[in-house]
């Protein structure tokens, strides 16, 4: 396959707390990520996402980081990173680390100097302000952290209030400050250095605020969606999405530039799909790609997901990259949003692998990890903790829970003791999910149409089909059908393939485009015994079916 046009094929989301713990105490590490490489070879994906390993006092798990270049003790030493980088690079796989540009800890040697006095040199590296009068006992505006809540803290040593966009431990730097933006380029180039291929950037929207910090206008919205970063009441219009920082994606792209081989970054930015894709830049000068949380909200609609590729497909045409994305460490988990019903997910991982941009695959998704019921009050993640005296756990609908240990629980490798994630006798960090005595790799990997070997098709199919990995993409009409199925092609020089799925629970039969001699089933969900038609002119598919055609008619891309 010409690979040229290339760019990243499969990505996988390790959350290296939950991935295996190799050396017993409850907590993922490297070594442990060392030990699955060749698990990650069967599967067949070709990069590694990994949520932060760097300092960090774990209050946001990883995310309020003490000291961007280097490993926190738990996950193991530099020495563990650099061989788990080079052993990865050996099989081909390529690693893309998490930047948390925005924010750092409270405890980072920065902000305890920038905290200890007003005049301190590092005063300007966060944003500091007197509240408002009289008294200065308000915060100087009206902006909610994300979280819920003023997006301010008051320190009484200088009478003064520091901003923050999440939580008031993850503390946003100022980034009109030049030695901050410049300081956290070369964190980037620290790891650029050592060879990493890539930056996945956590809260990206936020980097810039409102230079005069204008109260945000009113919104209606109560809770957050893929549409619009209003909520809690908030329009976020003068701290999130601000033009500077859709200019500094052009920037960081310029840096990863200035390596080769090629190196990508891969925005997560809020807003809705126009909003977003300008980080993307105009030709895709800014950021390789952003990601796309549509599918981890929208209903199991074959219209609803149509319209939403139809979106993605306007706003990120060639050269742009779009992502599809079913859940990740912050989201309730894709299977439980989906009834815990397997054939649906095998047909929505038929989707998300055949579409024209990049699949993300959160780890266990692939086994159908489902999500873990936790009591709030018990719970590890610092929004659980927040809200621990809330009577509900999740938002209906939205994909949002209000304690995200749910979708965190350990990665289940075996139905042995702890599932093979830590030894026995140890307590992992969060409890395993009960699932895992029928959902385990070992298990799954026995079996042929299980949920694992199903995703490992598909990977391969990705990898093997230019048509796939790199081709152009048009819907197919399916007149009448539309409402219980979705059909699309995609096509790269000769190679053409066509895609039909059956989003419901009853058999349909449709007539394809072409005789059905012109195809040649490449993958399905079901075991089909390689017989496409009974009558030799309609196609029947079962319940939930993805099917994967390939056709003998070619036609030429347009990328
Ligand atoms: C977004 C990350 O995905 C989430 O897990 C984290 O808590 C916040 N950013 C803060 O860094
Ligand atoms: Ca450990």
């Amino acid at each position: 396959m010409n690979t040229k046009k290339r760019s990243l094929n499969v990505v996988y989301q390790i959350y290296p707390r939950s991935f295996r713990d190799s050396n017993g105490d409850g907590v993922g590490d490297i070594p442990g990520v060392i030990e699955k490489i060749d698990y990650l070879k069967w599967l067949g994906v070709d990069t590694v996402w990994f949520n932060p390993f760097f300092t960090s006092p774990q209050k946001d798990l990883g995310y309020d980081i003490s000291n961007f270049t280097d490993i926190s003790p738990e996950y193991g030493t530099m020495g563990d990173f650099d061989l788990m980088l080079e052993e990865l690079h050996r099989q081909g796989i390529k690693v893309i680390l998490d930047l948390v540009l925005n924010h750092t800890s409270v405890e980072h040697p920065w902000f305890k100097e920038s905290a200890s006095s007003r005049d301190n040199p590092r005063r300007e590296w966060y944003i500091w302000r007197d509240g408002k009068k009289p008294g200065g006992k308000k915060p100087p505006n009206n902006w909610r952290a994300a979280t819920g809540g003023p997006a301010w803290k008051y320190f009484a040593n200088t009478d003064q209030w520091v901003y923050f966009h999440f939580l008031p431990f993850e503390v946003d730097l100022n980034y009109r400050n030049l030695e901050v933006k410049n300081t956290m380029l070369n964190v980037m180039r620290f790891w650029l250095n050592k060879g990493v291929d890539g930056f996945r950037l956590d809260f990206l929207h936020a980097i810039y605020e409102d230079e005069e910090l204008r109260n945000n206008p009113f919104s209606w919205r109560l809770f957050p969606s893929d549409k619009s970063v209003a909520m809690l009441f908030d329009s976020h219009k003068y701290d999130l999405n601000l033009p500077d920082t859709i200019a500094f994606a052009r920037e960081l792209r310029e840096v990863v530039d200035e390596y080769q081989p090629r190196r990508f970054l891969v925005g997560e930015v809020f807003g809705d799909i126009e909003q977003t894709c300008q980080y993307c830049g105009p030709e895709n000068t800014g950021l390789n790609m952003v990601f796309l949380f549509e599918f981890t909200s929208t209903a199991f609609k074959p219209r609803r997901y149509a319209r939403i590729i139809r979106r993605i497909e306007e706003c990120f045409p060639s050269p742009n990259t779009p992502t599809y994305v079913f859940s990740n460490h912050d989201r309730v988990r894709f299977i439980t949003r989906l009834s815990n019903n397997e054939e649906k997910v095998k047909l929505a991982a038929t989707m998300q692998m055949t579409l024209r941009g990049v699949p993300f695959i959160y780890y266990g998704e692939e086994i159908g990890i489902p999500n873990v019921n936790f009591k709030l009050k018990n719970s590890q993640d610092p929004i659980g903790k927040k809200y621990a005296w809330s009577p509900i756990s999740q938002i209906p609908g939205v994909g949002f829970s209000l304690s995200r240990d749910g979708c965190r629980t350990p990665m289940q490798w075996t139905d042995g003791p702890n599932a093979g994630f830590c030894k026995d006798g140890v307590e992992p960090w969060l409890k395993i999910s009960n699932s895992y005595r029928k959902k385990n790799v070992a298990a799954e990997m026995k079996m042929s149409h299980s949920l694992l070997n199903i995703y490992r098709s598909l990977i391969r199919l990705r990898k093997t089909v230019p048509a796939i990995a790199i081709g152009g993409f048009e819907f197919i009409d399916l007149s009448g059908q539309d409402k219980r199925c979705l059909a699309y092609r995609r096509y790269y020089e000769d190679n053409e393939i066509h895609v039909y799925l059956n989003f419901s629970r009853k058999k349909v039969k449709f007539t394809p485009v072409l005789p059905i001699g012109n195809y040649h089933i490449l993958f399905s969900t079901r075991d089909r015994n390689n017989e496409l038609s009974e009558d030799g002119k309609n196609i029947e598919l079962g319940s939930y079916e993805g099917i994967v055609l390939d056709t003998v008619e070619g036609k030429e891309s347009d990328l």
